[in-house]
């Protein structure tokens, strides 16, 4: 019997606290990617940067994520799940301290380039580490954590910052104020540091290397002796299939997985989100005249506190609901929601109601978004690639996560220009429409290629896609047993 279908007591006490630990690589994740957002403008005056240069300063974190998932696959595979986890923390710290103390633009990107390195690390060690530890039922809950904790990290950001920037003139401001923006962040990534130390390594890790009874101790006391027995041998015996069959990244029995996972990948980026991360002000302002009241910090409040609660509802109903229908629905919800911002962006809208109706139109997609392509992709991206080359084959995938991120970022502006073709033509609502296209192409890859996970141990969905096992050739299930 699959130990899927077996009940399992799961030791929470044992489970969560480490749960929260590797979480915390979402936070910082959160945290570093957001905090550009309030020092940009006074880094901007202080080292006198150009409009290339600005964009550099921002977007060199993004080279610097895509680069940092490139290498740290083979690192996770090799040396085992802890190690990029550590290594993120490091750089986090590097980042923060180099950031905060650069004396000059060059050193500035130098070191917000490691920190992006640091968010690439985190952004692929932190989930793989959670679903690797944790038991198919409550895998989704538990791997959507780090999503949480993504959106509280930029949320906290600008709490952070708008509490740094109280606190002197607009001189301070650009002299010192923007270091402690960024020096706020040490205090995490020693914290994340220090307690990652006290947290066990992957079993299914442990178990490719050979050190099965250093997992079986982990396996039992996440969910008890009967537990750690299927489980184990579920795993040695897929890695055994594994190696039997050559997984390797060019199989071509991995190419549906591979391919699925990149999709999905790409189509959680160029469904617009960051967008709306980095410049939700700026598009609420394009769109309204209507109160003279500089409303950004409040809009990010409202838009982060609603993606925290929506990301919510998601953890409670990943592994009720399962992964297509909420993937289903939230990729609706924010089609539609983009359909709707493009039609009232390119007919026009009595300005004086334009702002309301806009924000109602962004917090119907952010709330679509943290309910579903938020958390859900990355609990999919972790789930379907077999255990030894997970490490690569979700680097490869968030490589290309981060690679979209950047061209979404860099083009929107360019889009939403107004001397540019498409305003001319569209007004500013061209990029909407696009967003919206996105939308439909991932409802399509989800209702063809993407199988029901929910419930699943790891390798029960390896065993479907056939990877290593010439005779499994069954077609994936649409929906969980
Ligand atoms: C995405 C990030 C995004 C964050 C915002 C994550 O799932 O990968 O690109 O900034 O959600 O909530």
């Amino acid at each position: 019997m699959p130990q899927s279908a077996k009940p399992v007591t799961v030791n929470f006490g044992y489970l969560v606290p480490i749960c929260l630990v590797a979480a915390l690589g979402g936070l910082l994740f959160g945290y570093d990617t957001g905090v550009i957002s309030g020092a940009i403008e006074p880094l901007t005056v202080r080292f006198a940067l150009g409009a290339a240069m600005k964009g550099w300063v921002s977007g060199c974190v993004l080279i610097g994520c895509a680069l940092g998932v490139l290498v740290v696959g083979g690192v996770a595979d090799r040396f085992g799940r802890r190690l990029p986890l550590l290594l993120s923390a490091a750089l986090f710290l590097l980042s923060a301290a180099g950031t905060a103390l650069a004396g000059g633009v060059g050193v500035f990107i130098l070191f917000r380039f490691l920190g992006g390195v640091g968010i690439g690390i985190a952004s692929m060690a932190t989930p793989i580490y959670i679903a690797e530890i944790t038991p198919a039922r409550v895998r989704g809950r538990l791997v959507a954590v780090n999503q949480i904790a993504i959106v509280i990290g930029i949320a906290a950001t600008s709490f952070v910052n708008y509490w740094i920037a109280g606190r002197g003139d607009q001189a301070w401001l650009i002299e010192h104020g923007w270091r402690w923006m960024f020096a706020t962040g040490v205090a995490p990534a020693v914290l994340f540091a220090l307690l990652l130390l006290r947290i066990p390594e992957s079993p299914r890790w442990l178990i490719e290397m050979g050190r099965g009874a250093e997992a079986k101790g982990i396996l039992t006391k996440v969910g008890g002796a009967g537990f750690c027995e299927t489980e184990a041998a579920e795993i040695e015996a897929a890695i055994t299939r594994d190696k039997e069959g050559k997984v390797s990244l060019l199989s071509p029995r991995l190419r549906r997985p591979l391919l699925l996972g990149l999709a999905l990948a790409v189509l959680q980026q160029v469904t617009g989100i960051n967008v709306f991360m980095y410049f939700g002000a700026t598009i609420f302002r394009s769109l309204s005249t209507s109160t003279g009241v500089d409303a950004g910090l409040l809009q990010q409040v409202i838009i982060n506190g609603s993606c925290v609660v929506f990301t919510l509802v998601a953890i409670a109903s990943v592994d009720r609901w399962g992964r297509r229908p909420l993937m289903l629905l939230g990729a609706a919800g924010m089609g539609l929601s983009l359909l709707a911002m493009g039609l009232m962006a390119q007919l026009g809208a009595d300005p004086a109601s334009a702002g309301a109706w806009m924000l109602a139109f962004i917090l119907a997609y952010i709330a679509a978004f943290g309910l579903s392509v938020g958390p859900v992709i990355w609990v999919i991206l972790v789930e379907i690639f077999p255990t030894t080359v997970r490490g690569r084959a979700l680097g490869l995938a968030t490589f290309f996560l981060w690679t979209s991120d950047y061209l979404v970022t860099q083009t929107f502006p360019m889009m939403d220009a107004n001397d540019s073709w498409f305003v001319q033509r569209f007004h500013h609502a061209f990029p909407f429409y696009a967003y919206a296209g996105f939308c439909a192409v991932l409802i399509g890859v989800v209702w063809k290629f993407l199988p029901e996970t929910k419930g699943r141990t790891l390798e029960e969905i390896e065993r479907d896609w056939g990877v290593g096992d010439a005779a499994a050739q069954a077609p994936l299930p649409r929906t969980a047993p």
